[in-house]
């Protein structure tokens, strides 16, 4: 089973790396992906890969869809005409549905010099890529899922009947129990009066209390790829450094304020990991530092991802993801 039918994700840097893999995951398991990014042929081609390394769909709803947005995450108006877009921010600011379920922060750039050596500009674009983009995004997509009502789209509607009907199984309809005029009765139970219906708002009682215990409804998730940097300290790499360790922050902090309105906000940190950014990185003098001796693959990464996606329990997990180099 697809179990992430029905929804739609916004991935930053998905165009690329581990953004990409992370897409690519998410498409695999029915969730509709928006990537997005600066470079409009990088996000054309990423889009082709996801759509040529999938297998088909075998359910009758319509397929999730995979789409593109140029974006700068550093700008509040590209995030802002994004969700204009989309549908999740209407101008008039008045609380909307948002299809908006997953949004996962995966852009980035890197630093390579020490900081006495880095150019003032190169400091802005560090932190106004890596930390402040992070918090745009957190901020104004994290809104429109606070603000999301259940869907009323025609697509939402069909694709819920359909994952409704699978989980019920074919032909048990009420799950065990008979309808009978509006009430439900259990099977092979007569129902016997007055008897019956105290029965009955005991029940509905007892409902009402599992339904506060049940906690609060999920809205969205978020996930935040900071970086083992944020915690080890490498030459070349203070601002990067310092601006994952402020998404770890973010994390912790949207954790809690976002938590009890339902959105989870989780964070992962890589070590090193094999994408465009490190190719000039996989030298001996690394990889010997790595206790299991060599790079992590974006897959694995996107792993790591999908268990904070899809465990509704996973709020504020710091994830190391880094082939045990955090423990050196
Ligand atoms: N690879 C590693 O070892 C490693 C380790 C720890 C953490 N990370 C983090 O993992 C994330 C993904 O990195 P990666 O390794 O997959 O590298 P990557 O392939 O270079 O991906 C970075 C992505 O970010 C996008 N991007 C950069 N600046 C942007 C901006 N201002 N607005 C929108 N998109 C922007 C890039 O696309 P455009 O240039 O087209 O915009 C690119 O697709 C980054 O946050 C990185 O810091 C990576």
């Amino acid at each position: 089973m697809r179990s992430l039918l029905n929804k739609h994700a916004l991935i930053t840097g998905g165009g690329s790396g581990i953004g990409l893999a992370i897409a690519r995951r998410l498409y695999a398991e029915g969730c509709s992906v928006t990537l997005l990014g600066r470079t409009e042929s990088t996000l054309e081609r990423a889009v082709q890969s996801i759509l040529s390394s999938s297998s088909s769909f075998d359910i009758t709803a319509p397929p999730p869809s995979v789409s593109h947005r140029t974006l700068n995450v550093q700008n509040p108006a590209s995030w802002k005409a994004l969700l204009r877009q989309i549908n999740t921010y209407p101008t008039s600011f008045s609380p909307s549905e948002s299809p908006i379920d997953i949004l996962v922060n995966a852009a980035g750039v890197a630093q390579r010099r020490p900081l006495v050596h880095l150019p003032v500009e190169e400091v802005d674009a560090l932190i106004d890529t890596n930390l402040k983009g992070t918090v745009l995004g957190c901020k104004l997509v994290g809104r429109a899922m606070i603000r999301r009502r259940p869907s009323s789209s025609p697509r939402r509607k069909f694709l819920d009947e359909v994952v409704t009907k699978e989980e019920e199984g074919e032909g048990t309809g009420t799950g065990g129990k008979v309808v009978e005029e509006g009430k439900v009765v259990e099977e092979g139970k007569e129902e016997e009066g007055g008897k019956g219906e105290k029965e009955g708002e005991k029940e509905e009682e007892g409902k009402k209390q599992e339904k506060k215990m049940e906690g609060v409804r999920e809205r969205g998730v978020i996930i935040n790829v900071a970086s083992l940097l944020a915690q080890k300290g490498v030459v070349g790499t203070s601002v990067y450094a310092a601006a994952k360790a402020g998404v770890v922050g973010l994390t912790t902090s949207l954790a809690n304020e976002y938590g009890r309105s339902g959105v989870r906000v989780n964070a992962i940190l890589p070590g090193y990991i094999e994408t465009d950014m490190t190719t000039d990185l996989k030298v001996p003098f690394i990889l010997q530092q790595i206790p299991l001796r060599r790079f992590g693959t974006a897959e694995e990464v996107a792993d790591a991802a999908m268990f904070l996606i899809k465990n509704p329990y996973a709020n504020n997990c710091i994830l190391n993801l880094d082939g045990g180099l955090s423990a050196v």
